[in-house]
């Protein structure tokens, strides 16, 4: 028998009593069995490319919480590390690449052979559909390629993106030609992603904050759609999950015409905003700060309930505005989840 999976009914538009909840990075070293399977493997990347060991760390929120949606454990960095980039993590620090300078350097990226390449990312997926409750949405995702690109070009983390936009600036036709090699590969990778048992693919525009309005859809909103686009061309059925943060009122155009399902909303937007202008067609995703769920308390029962009463009546999935840090109290997660399924004492 199948079960319909509620994360799959609210992305096909359904408004369900109570919002289904995940939360992002809901795998992590907020933790204590991460940490412990963390240390196991080595480095971080090591992590990301043992199938055993990521497919744990992927069930350890699921077996805890019992969220209604699972997220593949990887890291989006892992597709310019497949491109032939050098991509390492920084204990206490953070990623950390070999930067692109120059033209030539695009050119060399490969992306013929990425899927081949990432074939562990695949096993996991395989591992987890096989390991996961049945009521239970295995999410794949991907970086999107402005957000992938920041990374690729200022090296590491950036406080003000003054590398990648200034190559967006400077020379738009040799920065769209990095974004068309990350779009290309993003869809082979999550097209592979989706035959190994994806049911949902997220993408991650984190800095697309960075963005100001004047380019925001060419760099952000256009490859994010030419990759929802593809995928649904391959695999008609998958729904798809947009997460262009810190973008304000620009969320009303990623709803419009971004392509997907689903549009994840940061903690900025307000959810009787997005309820009264966003289109009714895509299912909203969001946005307690994940500060709140450090903090805990009345504040965050307050918080979250709004959230779900401003939402009432809309298809709504219960989510952080960015993902869980590290110093949250695993005892708040087990509240936030009582809470939004209306079980609190
Ligand atoms: O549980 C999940 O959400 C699935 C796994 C996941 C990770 N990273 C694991 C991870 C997902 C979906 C991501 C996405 C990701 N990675 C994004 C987009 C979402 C966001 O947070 O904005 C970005 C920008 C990255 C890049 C990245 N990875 C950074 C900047 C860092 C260092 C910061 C940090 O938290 O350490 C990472 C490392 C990383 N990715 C960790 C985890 C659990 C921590 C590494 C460790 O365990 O030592």
């Amino acid at each position: 028998m199948t079960v319909d999976k509620t994360l799959l009914r609210a992305l096909r538009g359904e408004a369900l009593p109570r919002p289904p909840i995940w939360l992002m990075r809901q795998a992590g070293r907020y933790l204590p069995e991460y940490r412990a399977v963390r240390q196991e493997a080595g480095s971080f990347l090591d992590l990301c490319f043992s199938p055993e060991l990521a497919a744990e760390v992927t069930l350890q929120p699921i077996r805890r919480y019992g969220f209604d949606a699972a997220i593949l454990f990887s890291d989006i960095l892992v597709v310019p590390h497949a491109m032939g980039q050098s991509v390492r993590f920084e204990e206490g620090v953070g990623p950390r690449l070999e930067p692109l300078k120059e033209r030539r350097d695009i050119d060399a990226l490969q992306v013929e052979g990425v899927v081949e390449r990432l074939a562990p990312v695949m096993e996991t997926l395989r591992l987890l559909r096989r390991g996961l409750p049945q009521e239970v949405t295995l999410i794949g995702f991907a970086g999107a390629p402005w957000t992938v690109a920041s990374y690729m070009v200022e090296g590491g983390s950036s406080r003000d993106f003054a590398l990648v936009k200034g190559w967006a600036y400077r020379d738009p036709e040799g920065f769209q030609a990095l974004i068309d090699r990350l779009v290309a590969a993003t869809v082979a990778y999550l097209d592979a992603q989706v035959v190994a048992g994806a049911e949902v693919i997220q993408l991650f525009d984190s800095w697309a904050s960075a963005l100001p309005s004047g380019i925001l859809e060419r760099w952000s909103l256009r490859p994010m759609r030419a990759i929802a686009e593809a995928i649904k061309a391959r695999h008609p059925g998958i729904p798809v999950i947009l997460f262009p943060r810190g973008v304000g009122v620009a969320y009303e155009d990623f709803a419009r015409a971004g392509g997907a399902e689903g549009l994840s909303l940061d903690s900025g937007v307000r959810p009787a905003w997005a309820k009264e202008i966003l289109s009714p067609q895509v299912t909203v995703q969001g946005n307690l700060d994940p500060i709140l769920l450090v903090s805990g308390g009345e504040a965050m029962r307050a918080e979250a309930r709004a959230i779900c009463a401003a939402l009432e009546g809309r298809p709504h999935i219960f989510n952080l505005g960015h993902g869980i840090v590290p110093q949250t109290p695993p005892d708040h997660v087990a509240e936030l989840v009582s809470i939004v399924r209306g079980a609190e004492a």
